[in-house]
């Protein structure tokens, strides 16, 4: 079995990554180009977001063939360089698995469309209540009802997202090996990691009923079949081979599933993201609102993933970032004050916490959110979606954008600013989504801001190679109630290792106990110098800092 406790892992968003023909759209020729620059960074893995055949109404999710390159994004000549020449730098490829749900142009769909009854039973179907109204009450998440209707008929079809994304009917063995093709086709043109998208709500109820909380998440949200499916995946695709990585998204959870689907006893994947800590920004639990990040909260969250699956012998993703999450150093820290601070604070929090990293691309150079002004800058179906939603409601305008400012997906989704030319240098074009501002300071190129950020980045990395306690270490959280730095140590055989988080800019203290002050420590890591571990220890704004202690 490979580890993958040493490894990290980049996710490049290949729509925004590099365009190498003028077309405004990231490219797999973009990656290639840019195959050094992730050889640099260190990095073991590339996780790549889905580029196969696709209306892209959901960039990409909404797959229409699922072994097939978009020419948008390139050719099979092109794929098969870059698992070689990404190869030759030790470097891996992650693919999107989107196995919940097909784009509404996928043959299959279009097959049950056409009355053909073997692929009406690949999705989820259903005649409409007796007074008319949709089969459930459930509503998709991207808002609206999760229901549309099937064609001319009575009936309607299961679409927890887009409608254009319809759900696959996971109980049907046909669709399964279906799907279990598809992923061994990836697997064996030399794929060593798959992430699952949203696998945990694959698993819907045999009997479709109302939800009493109308929108409907425990109906169909780790469901105990989800965990036999998951198993059954295992064994038809990658469980085969043993230097496969696998990580699910999982919509929800609980620490008591991301165990079962992590814990290496159950065969289910490797590794599993939750996405509890992303949402403490979230006024009464509602993403589309503004309000100051509620820091007591995150930590509760952190130190209760990292001890539960410690105990438990799951194994979290740890990130902050991904293609569908706001810029974290714009959510969680001061990028106008305190750049670079925030950035590596931010970075080392996660890098050192038991689990394996993932790094969303451009949060090594300190990349924030766009704000942009106008909503037709945005491109996100969900985003649009929010916004006529809350124009219904009759929201002000400017109380409207400023949500869609800090919460949008499209926040990420920016191109890669890669130096300080015309669109950043990701294309030659017109880019397909607009250019920050800010990438003639915050760049790849960039001597100040962005290159701290990715030394700071590049140690990291290193670390976790260098050091068993890094990758194998216990969790346990220091100072939990301290109200304004994250703290914890890790521990393996005699060593322990000391990890504080500041995340304000007011100066902070924590008083360190005698039987560390014991040990012998070593200033491992931190972004204002090397400190000294001493009984009252000050923290300057946004500083992190490690220590290895010996006996
Ligand atoms: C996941 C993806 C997101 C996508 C959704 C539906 O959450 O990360 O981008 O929209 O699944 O496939």
């Amino acid at each position: 079995m490979t580890t993958f406790h040493d490894k990290v892992i980049y996710q490049a968003y290949p729509k925004s990554f590099k365009d190498t023909d003028g077309d405004g759209i990231g490219d797999l020729k973009g990656i290639i180009e840019k195959l050094p620059y992730l050889e640099d960074l260190g990095i073991d893995m590339i996780w790549l977001n889905p580029f196969y055949n696709s209306p892209q109404n959901d960039n990409g999710y909404d797959v229409a063939d699922y072994t097939s390159i978009d020419p948008l994004f390139g050719t099979w000549e092109d794929f098969d360089k870059l698992v070689e020449e990404a190869g030759k730098r030790g470097i891996s490829l992650m693919l999107d698995m989107v196995l919940n749900h097909t784009s509404t142009e996928h043959e299959w769909f279009q097959k049950a469309l056409a009355g053909d009854k073997k692929y009406q039973d690949y999705y989820i179907l259903r005649e409409g209540k007796p007074d008319g109204s949709l089969p459930t009450n459930w509503e998709s998440k991207f808002g609206g009802p999760a229901w549309s209707k099937f064609a001319e008929t009575d009936q309607y079809y299961l679409h927890l997202y887009d409608k254009t994304q319809a759900d696959l009917n996971w109980r049907n063995p046909e669709v399964r090996r279906e799907l279990y093709k598809a992923v061994n086709f990836w697997l064996e043109k030399g794929v060593k990691g798959l992430r699952f998208d949203v696998i945990n709500v694959i698993g819907k109820a045999e009997e479709l009923e109302d939800a009493a909380d109308g929108v409907g998440k425990s109906h169909y949200t780790d469901t105990p079949i989800v965990h036999d499916y998951i198993q059954e995946l295992n064994q038809e695709t990658f469980g085969r081979y043993d230097d496969v990585i696998t990580v699910g998204e999982m919509s929800s959870t609980t620490v008591k599933n991301g165990i079962k689907y992590s814990s290496p006893k159950r065969h289910e994947l490797s590794m599993i993201f939750s996405f509890h800590h992303l949402k403490v920004d979230y006024k009464d639990g509602e993403k589309w609102t503004t309000m100051p990040f509620d820091f007591l909260e995150l930590k509760k969250l952190l130190d209760e993933w990292q001890r539960g699956m410690d105990v438990g012998d799951g194994w979290n993703a740890v990130f902050w970032n991904n293609h569908d999450q706001p810029r974290a150093n714009s959510r969680f820290g001061d990028t106008e004050n305190y750049p670079v601070e925030t950035a590596t604070m931010l970075a080392q929090t996660i890098h050192l916490l038991r689990g394996t990293p993932f790094i969303y691309q451009g949060e090594e150079i300190g990349m924030t959110n766009p704000r942009f002004d106008d909503i037709d800058d945005y491109v996100d179906v969900e985003t649009h979606n929010a916004y006529e939603e809350m124009k219904r409601k009759g929201l002000p305008e400017q109380e409207i954008m400023e949500a869609i400012k800090e919460k949008s997906r499209d926040n990420p989704r920016t191109p890669m600013q890669w130096d300080s030319s015309k669109n950043a240098g990701f294309t030659t074009g017109t880019p397909w989504l607009k250019v920050p501002d800010n990438y003639t300071t915050i760049n790849t190129q960039n001597e100040t801001i962005s290159k701290q950020i990715r030394d700071y980045y590049k140690q990291l990395i290193q670390l976790r190679k260098d050091h068993k306690i890094i990758q194998e270490g216990s969790y346990e959280p220091f100072e939990l109630g301290h109200e304004s730095v994250y703290a914890y140590i890790r521990e393996l055989d005699d060593q322990k290792l000391l990890v504080m988080n500041h995340f304000y800019s007011e100066e902070a203290l924590m008083d360190i106990p005698k039987a560390l002050l014991d040990m012998k420590a070593e200033f491992l890591i931190g972004n204002k110098g090397e400190r000294k571990l001493e009984s009252l220890f000050k923290l300057d704004p946004y500083e992190t800092v490690a220590f290895l202690l010996k006996k």
